[in-house]
C-alpha cells in the first residue's frame, strides 16, 4: 500500500466583496445580528461573467504550481460541489476540458459541506491501492446565485459565500507523512433539515413557474437543528480520527473545521478543550463556502505559516445530508 499526501494546494475567491452592510440594503438584517450569530463580516460573490468552473480552474492552477506539477501529470479529477454549473454533466468534466487534460476520469462528489473530506478519502483510496499517482481534488461553490436575497431568505442568505479551493493529492515517498485516517458519516433522516428541494426529479417538469413562485427553489435550513447536531458531530468525528490513528487530540497543531459558523467552531473548540490557536477560522472574511471552505482554509493556513512541515492537522466537516467527516494529516 502507498501513502497519499497533499502535494500542493491553492484557492481562489471572487473580487466582489459583499459586506453585512451591503446585505442590509437587500433585506431586513443587520451587521450586528450577522456578526453575533455567525461571526461573518463579509463574503465574496461572483460577478455575472464568472462561474463555478472558472473559480475551480484558477484554484487548480495555483495548486498545480505549488505541487510543481503540470496539468498533464494529473491522473484523475474529483470535484466536490453542491452548486454545479449545470444539472449535468458534472463540473469535473468541464474542469478537465478547461485544463486541456487528456481523457482522464472526472468524478463529481455531492456531499455538500463534507464534500471535500469525502473527496479526500476517495483520493486517498485510489492512491493507496496504486491506481493513480496524482489526483486533482476541488471544492468550488457559487452560492450567491442560489440564495433568496429577500428578507424571507435571510437566515440562509447571510451565511453563504462563493469561492474555490483545490488540492493535488499525490503518492508519498515518506511513510511518516500524509493522510493518516479518514472517517465518513451520513444520516439521511435529517435530509430535509438543510436542503434544496427544487429543481429535482420528484416533480414533472422539474421546474415550472409554479415551483419558482412557491419559493421551494431556495435552500431551506432548520438552523437550530443544524446547530445542535453540528456541535455534537464535529467533536465526535474529530475524536474518532485521533482514536483510529492512536494519537492524542492535544498533539494537534491545527484543527481546520468546515467554516460553517463561528459559534459552531467556538463550541467545538470548547468541547474539545483546545486552545484558540489550535483551531483555524477565516469565516469572518468568506462566510460559509460549503465544499470550498476547507481547502481555502488549508491554503491560507499554509500561507500564514500555521501549517508547516511535520504539522499534525485535523480536518472536520458537518453539513447537509446530514453528513459529517474527518481526516487526520501529517504535513
Ligand atoms: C441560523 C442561526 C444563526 C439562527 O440563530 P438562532 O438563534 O437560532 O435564531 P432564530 O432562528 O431563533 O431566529 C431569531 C430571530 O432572528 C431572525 N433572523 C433570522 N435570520 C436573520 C437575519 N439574517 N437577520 C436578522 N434577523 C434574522 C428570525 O426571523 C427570528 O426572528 P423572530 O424571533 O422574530 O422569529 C443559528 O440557528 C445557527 O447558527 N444555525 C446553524 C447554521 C449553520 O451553521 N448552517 C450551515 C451548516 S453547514
Amino acid at each position: 500500500m502507498f501513502r497519499a499526501k497533499i502535494a500542493g494546494i491553492g484557492h481562489y475567491v471572487p473580487d466582489q466583496v459583499i459586506t453585512n452592510h451591503d446585505l442590509e440594503k437587500m433585506m431586513e438584517t443587520s451587521d450586528e445580528w450577522i456578526r453575533e450569530r455567525t461571526g461573518i463580516m463579509e463574503r465574496r460573490w461572483v460577478k455575472e461573467d464568472e462561474n463555478n468552473v472558472d473559480m475551480a480552474e484558477k484554484a487548480s492552477l495555483r495548486a498545480l504550481d505549488q505541487a510543481k506539477l503540470k496539468a498533464e501529470d494529473i491522473d484523475f479529477i474529483i470535484f466536490a460541489t453542491l452548486s454545479p454549473d449545470y444539472f449535468f454533466p458534472g463540473t469535473g468534466c468541464l474542469l478537465q476540458e478547461r485544463l486541456k487534460l487528456p481523457t482522464i476520469g472526472a468524478l463529481d462528489v455531492r456531499n455538500q459541506c463534507s464534500g471535500f473530506i469525502y473527496g479526500l478519502a476517495i483520493a486517498d483510496q485510489f492512491i493507496k491501492t496504486g491506481m493513480y499517482k496524482n489526483i486533482l481534488l476541488v471544492g468550488s461553490e457559487v452560492q450567491s446565485r442560489g440564495i433568496d436575497k429577500s428578507t424571507k431568505g435571510r437566515d440562509v442568505a447571510v451565511i453563504f459565500g462563493d469561492g474555490a479551493g483545490a488540492a493535488i493529492i499525490s503518492r508519498s515517498d515518506d511513510e511518516t507523512k500524509g493522510i493518516l485516517t479518514s472517517h465518513l458519516h451520513a444520516q439521511g433522516k435529517y435530509a430535509k433539515e438543510l436542503w434544496g428541494e427544487d429543481p429535482g426529479s420528484v416533480k414533472e417538469p422539474r421546474i415550472s413557474h409554479e415551483i419558482v413562485d412557491s419559493g421551494s427553489i431556495w435552500p431551506h435550513m432548520n438552523g437550530k437543528q443544524v446547530f445542535k447536531n453540528a456541535v455534537t458531530r464535529f467533536p465526535q468525528v474529530i475524536l474518532e480520527a485521533f482514536q483510529a490513528a492512536g494519537l492524542d487530540k492535544n498533539e494537534v497543531d491545527l484543527v481546520i473545521p468546515h467554516q460553517a459558523n463561528q459559534r459552531i467552531t467556538d463550541a467545538v473548540r470548547m468541547r474539545l478543550d483546545l486552545r484558540e490557536e489550535q483551531v483555524y477560522s477565516n469565516i469572518a472574511k468568506y462566510g460559509n463556502t460549503t465544499a470550498a471552505s476547507i481547502p481555502i482554509a488549508i491554503s491560507e493556513a499554509i500561507e500564514e505559516g500555521r501549517i508547516k512541515d511535520g504539522s499534525l492537522v485535523c480536518l472536520a466537516a458537518f453539513g447537509s445530508g446530514f453528513t459529517w467527516a474527518s481526516s487526520l494529516i501529517r504535513f
